[in-house]
């Protein structure tokens, strides 16, 4: 059952499988929607009302559509947002960006508390960066997605470009070309983060990539170690836990398959409109579990949808409480409505219909294209056992945006192979920080490098939990972790700032 549904796992979202929103031919047609060079001057986006306690200004710089060629449509200009925070800092005192990833950068801004922490300290700006092609800073407004023609402009090399020109604008508006600028970013911005510093040394002293799964491409990383470890997280919290997920799977297949079957599965579920397909229910149970295992985080937070403190351990409680006989199905089920309706206001679930809060559909295209990360599910797994089959994937891609993706060029344009070697020979100042919890730190960099790249890692962190603001329940781990990114940074500003009166 695992083989023809196999979620596409991106690095948040499961919320579309390729396959499930696969387009026909139609909509590759599209004639592409020429841009008049200048045209998108037109109109900068009104800024959204000021949110209540959100402590930044929303600005639109006019960005340029391509960087990499000098073709008459290159120069057209689109208007990329980004957030700043001046109220510490003053001339000549350091910039920390964060390097926008796969969303809305309010959404992202929202939950890197920790910049807004130490903001004070360093007297630093924060400046929070859009990625093009999400949230307000769509190049082509509402046809930025209409086809590959337009969504050619979406990959990370003209991403980091575009931070790399706006930094530089943004210090030149300032006359503060000498303030030191650090980049920080979380998952996909913590791949962006550390890539940045790899390509424009001159732009950014540091990164501090947290959760920053750079070595998830070709078999740097087995393939397997990204849902060993969720399940590893849910085996760790309770062995019956594993168990009890791991027989759900042929329990749904054979319930689905009675005769009523997929009305008893959307009773079960508790969905609001009868479900079409049994995927329906496996993809539902199968993103609470991952997403869970990823905000595994040690205080109650609300990521992606509110949750308690160690909610792993929270939903294992749930399953090893039902009495003995109790099925697989109703116990998974039990344990993944803590994710969709811990704040218990759901009065059902709409198992084929999920909305898509943080815009972060994009990504399914960069999955597409340059950012393949193969992963499956190995036997010792709790998910189904599946295999990551290129040519299946590939024919997706070339059935829903009519390319085809190039696997190997991320570790070609940025490497990854042998990185240890190559970086301490090649780099410096980069923090890349992880918790063991989030599936995604096995992909990531987990053992010093040089003495200033440095890896940061913690068994009971999740996903960029370091990047969460500070509250009184933090444990001492934690505390400790941003302690010493707090002291790194500390010393790449002196060493910037030495140099600098040299
Ligand atoms: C710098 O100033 C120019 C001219 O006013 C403006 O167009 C641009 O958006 C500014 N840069 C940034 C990063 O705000
Ligand atoms: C639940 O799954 C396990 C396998 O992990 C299986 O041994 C057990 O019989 C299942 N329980 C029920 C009630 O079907
Ligand atoms: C969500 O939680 C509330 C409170 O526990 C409960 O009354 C409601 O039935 C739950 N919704 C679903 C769809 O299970
Ligand atoms: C999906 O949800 C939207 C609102 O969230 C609603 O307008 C639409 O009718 C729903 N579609 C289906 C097929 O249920
Ligand atoms: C997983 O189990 C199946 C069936 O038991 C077996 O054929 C296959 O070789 C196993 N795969 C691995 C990677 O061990
Ligand atoms: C890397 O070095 C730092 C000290 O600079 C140390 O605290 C940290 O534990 C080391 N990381 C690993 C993974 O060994």
């Amino acid at each position: 059952m695992a083989s023809s549904s196999s979620p596409s796992v991106l690095l948040f979202l499961l919320l579309f499988t390729i396959a499930a929103t696969a387009k026909t031919s139609e909509s590759l047609s599209t004639v592409f929607p020429r841009a008049i060079p200048g045209s998108a001057l037109k109109q900068v986006p009104n800024a959204k009302k000021p949110e209540p306690k959100f402590p930044f200004k929303t600005q639109y710089f006019p960005q340029l559509l391509d960087h990499f060629t000098f073709t008459p449509k290159s120069s057209t200009i689109f208007y990329q947002k980004y957030l700043i925070n001046a109220q510490y800092w003053s001339h000549g005192a350091p910039i920390f960006v964060y390097t926008g990833n796969e969303g809305d950068i309010n959404w992202f801004a929202s939950n890197t508390g920790f910049l807004l922490d130490i903001a004070p300290s360093f007297r630093a700006m924060l400046v929070f960066i859009e990625h093009r092609f999400y949230g307000e800073s769509m190049p082509f407004g509402k046809e930025s997605y209409k086809s590959p023609e337009t969504l050619g402009f979406l990959n990370s090399q003209q991403a980091l470009a575009d931070f790399a020109v706006l930094i530089r604008s943004l210090k030149q508006n300032l006359s503060s070309e000498g303030s030191p600028v650090v980049v920080f970013g979380g998952s996909y911005g913590g791949m962006l983060a550390a890539w940045f510093r790899l390509k424009y040394p001159h732009v950014a002293i540091g990164a501090l990539a947290s959760s920053a799964p750079i070595l998830q491409f070709d078999d740097i990383t087995p393939w397997s170690s990204f849902y060993d470890a969720v399940s590893q997280d849910f085996k760790d919290a309770s062995l019956n836990c594993y168990e009890v997920i791991k027989g759900s799977w042929a329990e749904l297949e054979a319930m689905s398959a009675k005769e009523g079957g997929l009305a008893e599965v959307s009773r079960t579920f508790r969905t609001c409109k009868d479900i079409k397909s049994v995927y329906s229910a496996q993809d539902w149970l199968w993103s609470a579990f991952v997403y869970t295992a990823m905000v595994n985080y040690p205080t109650k937070a609300n990521f992606m949808m509110p949750l308690p403190a160690y909610p792993v351990e929270e939903m294992c409680k749930i399953i090893d409480r039902f009495p003995h006989g109790a099925t697989n199905v109703s116990r998974a089920f039990a344990a993944a409505s803590l994710y969709y309706n811990y704040s218990g206001t759901e009065k059902c679930f709409d198992l084929e219909n999920a909305t898509d809060a943080h815009g972060l559909h994009g990504w399914d295209w960069q999955a597409c294209t340059e950012m393949v990360m193969p992963l499956t599910c190995s036997n010792e797994s709790m998910f189904p056992p599946s295999p990551f089959e290129y040519k299946e994937f590939s024919d997706q891609c070339m059935r829903k945006y009519g390319v085809m993706p190039r696997p190997h060029w991320i570790t070609t344009e940025f490497g990854g192979s042998r990185i240890e070697q190559v970086l301490k020979r090649s780099a410096s100042n980069i923090i890349f920080s992880n918790g063991m919890q989030d599936p995604w730190s096995r992909g990531s960099v987990l053992k010093n490098i040089s003495a200033s790249i440095v890896a940061l890692v913690t068994k009971k962190g999740a996903h960029h939990v370091d990047f969460r603001f500070a509250t009184k329940e933090d444990p001492d781990w934690l505390i400790e972790q941003r302690r010493q990114e707090v002291e790194i940074i500390q010393k790449w500003i002196q060493d910037y700032n030495a140099d600098l009166k040299q």
